[in-house]
């Protein structure tokens, strides 16, 4: 029986097999290292301290800002726009609402390096027409859920201007208020539509 005929086992192991696989797992391995390094050359991680520019509430900002800094972090500690609140950081309250470029966004979860170059619109740089409804419909108790709230209302009736009671209240789902004024805030809402402005 020559070499590559004869069965060499160890424990029901055949010496073939383990050949096989071994060069199954070099293989695997070479791969791995391959894709490793493709990562390594795609992948650039931004480190330290980088400059960039918002335009916040009709102001232009040049801001120095930790690349982990969340927009939430430079609103509040370094512009002193605190209306936006860090409830939630996974943004699951809704009370960071803040505009990017007119659009609804968490604060708490966006980067700051990543807001670079566009425009943010916070509680503190609207009109006083939803934070005047809030105030008649008497919509807030400790207030901490109420920036939010504000933002996302003006941003929601500014896109639906002729919402329906139930369209204002799925729209607003994604703010929470742990005081239970909801009845209130959707009532804000509402004579807002009715009252023919969004302002
Ligand atoms: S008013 Fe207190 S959390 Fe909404």
């Amino acid at each position: 029986m020559t070499e590559s005929k004869r069965k060499v086992t160890h424990g029901g192991f055949h010496r073939r097999a383990f050949l096989k696989g071994s060069g199954a797992v070099a293989a695997a391995t070479a791969l791995q290292t391959e894709v490793a390094s493709a990562v390594q050359q795609t992948t650039q991680v931004a480190k330290g301290r980088m400059t960039i520019d918002l335009e916040v509430n009709g102001k232009r900002q040049t801001l120095e800002v930790e690349t982990r800094d969340t927009l939430l972090d430079v609103l509040r500690y370094q512009l002193d726009l605190t209306g936006a609140k860090p409830v939630s950081l996974d943004g699951s309250s809704g009370a960071s609402t803040v505009l990017l470029d007119g659009k609804p966004i968490m604060a708490s979860t966006a980067l700051a390096v990543a807001c670079d170059g566009k425009r943010v619109t916070t509680v503190e740089g609207l009109d006083d027409t939803v934070p005047a409804a809030f105030v008649a419909a008497d919509a807030q108790q400790c207030g901490f859920c109420t920036p939010g709230f504000v933002v996302a209302v003006k941003a929601f009736l500014d896109k639906n201007p002729n919402a329906s009671e139930t369209a204002i209240r799925e729209g607003l789902n994604g703010n929470i208020c742990r005081c239970g004024t909801y009845s209130h805030v959707i009532q804000a809402a509402v004579s807002l539509v009715k009252g023919g402005s969004n302002g």
